[in-house]
């Protein structure tokens, strides 16, 4: 009894004042000098295979190998860190070391199951990529790729049946023809989940994010209930303009709207439709906003220049200058497709240098996309502060979305018009702030929901709710939660799932819906911290906020990127945000003239909301 009290005791003691331990530091030391030596020589392969690729033979293998030694290694070191986990040993530095030791993954099946599992995502990511339909009413010209060939004709096209015909071939070319190798594919995950420790595989699902699976939902649908206001009325408002286009048969009172038809709308805010194409714009006379030729009047009419300027955007915000060796060494990629052309930066972990790939391209897309490549850059350099095993972003797309969050400032028309890209009060005005928010808003407020359904019934597959090819579940959450139904219908007969699934079949879509909703989150704290936003100023409505030269940010910044991954993402967000969690507020701050807008116009033009089941 005594003896219980007393480990009991120390057991507190060790728990209250953990201390550094010195075998576990030299172990650590010497994990966090391997890994980075194997992480550079896979990051110096994938910067090969993006300046030559995009299938660079060589680079590919040099990437391979480093993979190899990197499992080699992990295999050599498991029962170190197992030991040093059970013992509980060390401070809390050194605990959230071992914690972020990188998982053996797929690896850690047998080694026929290891080779399937890898084949099987292959396949299915292979038949995505290769699979060649026929055009339309035309049985001989039967080489069309899905990207960017069936895309663009059904983006274009106005022939309906023409579009049904691709959206059904489409589905039975990927969906139905892998169905079978997504079933054996979800098994072998399952397994795999055991393997890695994870009792529950919809844990595993979301260990990246360092949630359990109920956190993960609990939250995903938390989310989801608080963009419904919002989505709901753009879901009517664009169930009207269909109506319009396509008549009352194709598009009923009060039901969901047909996929393949709401498809290629929502398609055409990413492409260069002009506004009339969308038949009920906010405001069709003000046009929709483009950049592109005021650029290369404004003389940012090549990358070198736009890098320049951007550079000084970060450092007006109290961040380092960038030397100019960054960009007399960076390298245009080699894909000039346009559709996958973009800028990067590279990090090394052995070395205090970075390297900058870029897309020669000089438009829009590629103007802004250079805000999120040089927070990058930034974010390397300040993560480079903790050990190899703490450098990694707290959650997947974290990064990313503060990248994203000024990107987003730097097209507000504010600031554009500070660069002299947009001509006064061009776009300030409510019409062309509502235009411009209205196609972010298709962009943006749409994907969401089609992001929580795939991740929704994986894992609703892996926690063993549903079937693994449960067809008819997947159209049930299809309708529910995004407003679609399809054009024909479909039963269990059929597979529909991996259509949807684009290239990879284990990503996690929940990392990117966190990452957009922390893009707007952190403008939205960004702004109100500088002013830039206040809540009942018609003046400085969310959408127009600037942050250039707002020099407190880089101090703040600076500070949540050195944390890299040494604490969870709830506590960088507590120190970032003052708050643990994430929330829908920013975005609905940052669309709310438009959900107003919408509103209206469904209530004046008798448009319906929500929609019953089918
Ligand atoms: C992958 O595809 C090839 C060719 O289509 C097929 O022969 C093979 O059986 C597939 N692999 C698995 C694991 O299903
Ligand atoms: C095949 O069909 C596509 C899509 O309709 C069309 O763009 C292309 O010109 C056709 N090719 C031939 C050789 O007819
Ligand atoms: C913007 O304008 C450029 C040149 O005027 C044009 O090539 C491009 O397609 C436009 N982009 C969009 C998204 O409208
Ligand atoms: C990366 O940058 C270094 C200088 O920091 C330069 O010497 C090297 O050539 C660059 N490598 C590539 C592949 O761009």
């Amino acid at each position: 009894m005594l003896q219980g009290l007393l480990i009991l005791l120390c057991l507190a003691f060790t728990q209250a004042y953990p201390s550094p331990d010195p075998s576990l530091a030299a172990f650590l030391s010497d994990v966090n000098q391997q890994l980075s030596v194997i992480y550079d020589q896979e990051q110096l392969a994938f910067l090969q295979n993006e300046l030559h690729g995009p299938n660079d033979l060589v680079a590919l293998l040099q990437a391979e190998l480093a993979h190899e030694k990197l499992l080699k290694y992990l295999g050599s070191i498991s029962k170190r860190v197992a030991k040093f986990k059970r013992l509980r040993l060390g401070d809390a530095l050194q605990r959230r070391q071992l914690q972020r030791m990188p998982q053996l993954g797929y690896e850690a099946l047998s080694g026929a199951e290891v080779v399937q599992i890898y084949e099987l995502a292959a396949n299915m990511s292979d038949s995505y990529q290769n699979v060649q339909l026929c055009a339309y009413k035309q049985p001989l010209n039967c080489t069309l790729r899905l990207i960017p060939d069936v895309q663009r004709v059904v983006q274009q096209s106005r022939n309906l049946e023409e579009i049904e015909y691709y959206w059904l071939e489409w589905r039975r070319r990927t969906g139905l023809a892998t169905r079978q190798q997504f079933v054996h594919f979800m098994e072998l995950y399952k397994k795999t989940a055991k393997a890695n420790g994870f009792s529950q595989a919809q844990d595993y699902w979301f260990h990246q994010l360092e949630l359990s699976g109920q956190q993960a939902m609990g939250l995903l649908n938390e989310l989801m209930s608080k963009l419904e206001p919002l989505f709901l009325q753009f879901h009517a408002h664009v169930r009207g303009s269909l109506r319009k286009m396509h008549g009352e048969q194709l598009v009923p009172h009060g039901r969901a709207y047909p996929q393949h038809l709401a498809e290629v709308f929502l398609g055409n805010s990413y492409r260069s439709a002009s506004a009339d194409w969308f038949v009920d714009i906010p405001s069709p006379e003000a046009g929709l906003p483009n950049i592109t030729e005021a650029l290369q009047r404004r003389g940012l009419s090549t990358t070198q220049r736009v890098f320049w300027n951007v550079a000084e955007y970060y450092r007006g915000l109290g961040l380092t200058q960038l030397e100019s060796s960054l960009w007399t060494n960076a390298q245009p990629v080699a894909s000039h497709n346009e559709d996958s052309c973009w800028h990067k930066a590279w990090r090394f972990y052995t070395l205090p240098t970075n390297n900058f790939s870029y897309c020669p391209l000089s438009d829009e897309e590629r103007f802004f996309n250079m805000f999120e490549a040089q927070l990058e850059l930034h974010y390397f350099r300040a993560a480079a502060a903790q050990p190899t095993l703490l450098r990694e972003e707290p959650f997947p797309n974290f990064m990313n979305a503060l990248g994203k969050s000024f990107a987003l400032a730097a097209a507000s028309p504010r600031y554009l018009r500070k660069l002299g890209l947009l001509r006064d009060a061009e776009w300030s005005g409510l019409p062309a702030r509502l235009n411009r928010l209205y196609l972010q808003g298709l962009r943006v407020v749409f994907l969401l929901p089609v992001f929580y359904v795939l991740d929704r019934y994986r894992v609703e597959v892996l926690s063993g709710h549903i079937m693994a090819d449960d067809n008819e579940a997947y159209w049930r959450h299809t309708e529910r939660y995004t407003g679609a139904v399809p054009p024909r219908r479909r039963s269990n007969e059929h597979f529909d799932v991996p259509a949807k699934l684009l290239l990879e079949v284990d990503d996690q879509y929940t990392s990117q819906f966190f990452s957009t909703v922390l893009q707007f989150q952190l403008y939205k704290y960004f702004c109100t911290r500088t002013g830039q936003y206040a809540e009942d100023s018609a003046n400085k409505p969310l959408d127009l906020c600037d942050l250039s030269d707002q020099r407190e940010i880089g101090t703040i910044l600076k500070h949540t990127m050195s944390l890299g991954s040494s604490l969870h993402y709830k506590e960088v967000l507590q120190q970032l945000l003052g708050t643990a969690e994430l929330s829908m507020d920013g975005l609905l701050t940052y669309f709310k003239p438009l959900q107003d807008w919408l509103t209206q116009q469904n209530r004046d033009n008798g448009l319906e909301v929500g929609w019953l089941p089918n």
